[in-house]
């Protein structure tokens, strides 16, 4: 699959999205044709570097020897500003100027930091994104958000910086560990649930060739998240509409990770938070009770989540979720499901509704 991300202003940008097995082994030849002329530095997951180093070389890709491959160690404590000003460093040393461009290989902490990276250094170079996860392949690295974290909070410093090609091969996710795979799933059912029903249906008749990591279906459901999520970011580059409807279950999740400081994953809060939204909308008599039915299943069937860990009480959740929602300036909307593909931007809604859902769905 290739299709082009057509985003406003003048001149017109254009991200180039590219899905497909065997694209891993034709990178250096794709990227060769985007080029145009810059030099490329590579910022890869230094564990994606030892597990893949051997295929990658026959793939003729560069090798840290070159001089224009930094390993990067990618985890949300190394997701800092800090990271920035290293990397920055060292691709000074290496060589980088204006007339370079930056290669991301890795799943979303390594595009977000990628991303941001670019955007800032001499005052800004194109980049491309290779991403490795599961997550990083339906989500983070189509739409050019990127961010770091802060003590205070997650990607609370970031820029928007598209880039210029992304290219994802399933072939990387042979060698993801489970518990990641699981967290990229709860965001392919999130993009089913808000705006694709077949894909929905794909992944109730799919899961078990999907969880054998099969590269036909994999590459189906993550070609169905890539358009979905183009055609939102085309919409609503800056999030101040459609794009919101991305955040379904973020909500809750967000408040859920926090809480827990973060044991509790992204993609598990996400699980939850999307169960709370259904139940929600049930009880506001937004959404049938089998769609419900439908989504705890799915979760369940991905040993995602469904009940709030008795840990925390629905007050706690219900502060944090207000505590975001007014660092972010947005104390009215929270997305609910009106069916499966298909989600409301809904506003002025009474919380304590939420707190009784909450309650109902403790362990
Ligand atoms: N920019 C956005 O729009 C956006 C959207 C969603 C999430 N995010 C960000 O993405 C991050 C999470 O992304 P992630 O889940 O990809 O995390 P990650 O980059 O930390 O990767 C997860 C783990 O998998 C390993 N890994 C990567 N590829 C592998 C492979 N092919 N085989 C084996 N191991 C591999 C990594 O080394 C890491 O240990 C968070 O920081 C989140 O804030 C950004
Ligand atoms: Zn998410």
């Amino acid at each position: 699959m290739d299709l082009n991300i057509n985003l406003p202003g003048t001149p017109a940008r254009v991200s180039r999205v590219m899905v497909g097995d065997g694209l891993g082994a034709g990178l250096p030849r794709i990227l060769s044709s985007f080029l145009g002329g810059r030099t490329d530095f590579w910022i890869c997951d230094e564990c994606v570097w030892s597990i893949w180093h051997e295929r990658l070389a026959q793939w003729g890709w560069p090798e840290p020897g070159c001089g224009r491959v930094l390993l990067f160690t990618a985890s949300e404590a190394n997701k800092r500003l800090s990271a920035l000003e290293d990397l920055a460093g060292r691709l000074v040393h290496a060589g980088a100027d204006r007339g370079s461009a930056l290669i991301a290989v890795g799943g979303g902490v390594t595009g977000d930091v990628t991303g941001f990276l670019a955007s800032i250094f001499m005052r800004g170079i194109p980049h491309f994104q290779v991403p490795t996860t599961l997550l990083a392949q339906v989500d983070s690295s189509i739409g050019g958000k990127n961010g770091v974290d802060l003590a205070e909070g997650k990607n609370l410093l970031g820029t928007f910086h598209q880039p210029d090609v992304i290219v994802m091969d399933p072939a990387f996710l042979e060698t993801l560990p489970a518990e990641e795979f699981r967290q990229g799933m709860a965001e392919i059912i999130k993009t089913a649930m808000i705006g694709d029903a077949e894909l929905w249906e794909y992944l109730e008749m799919h899961t078990a060739v999907l969880a054998r990591h099969d590269r036909e279906p994999l590459e189906y459901v993550i070609t169905a998240c890539c358009r979905l999520k183009a055609r939102v970011v085309e919409a609503d580059e800056r999030e101040s509409g459609a794009r919101r409807l991305l955040n379904l279950g973020h909500t809750v999740g967000h408040a859920l990770e926090k809480l827990s400081d973060y044991r509790i994953r992204h993609g598990d809060g996400v699980a939850v938070g999307m169960v709370a939204a259904a139940r929600w909308a049930v009880r506001l008599g937004r959404l049938p009770q089998d769609v419900l039915a439908r989504l705890e299943r799915l979760c369940a069937a991905w040993d995602l989540p469904v009940r709030i860990p008795a840990a925390f009480s629905s007050d706690e959740i219900l502060d944090a979720v207000h505590a975001d929602k007014k660092r972010i300036g947005d104390t009215l909307h929270f997305i609910l499901p009106a069916g499966i593909g298909w989600a409301d931007d809904c506003a002025g809604l009474d919380f304590s509704g939420l707190k009784e859902v909450l309650i109902g769905m403790r362990e």
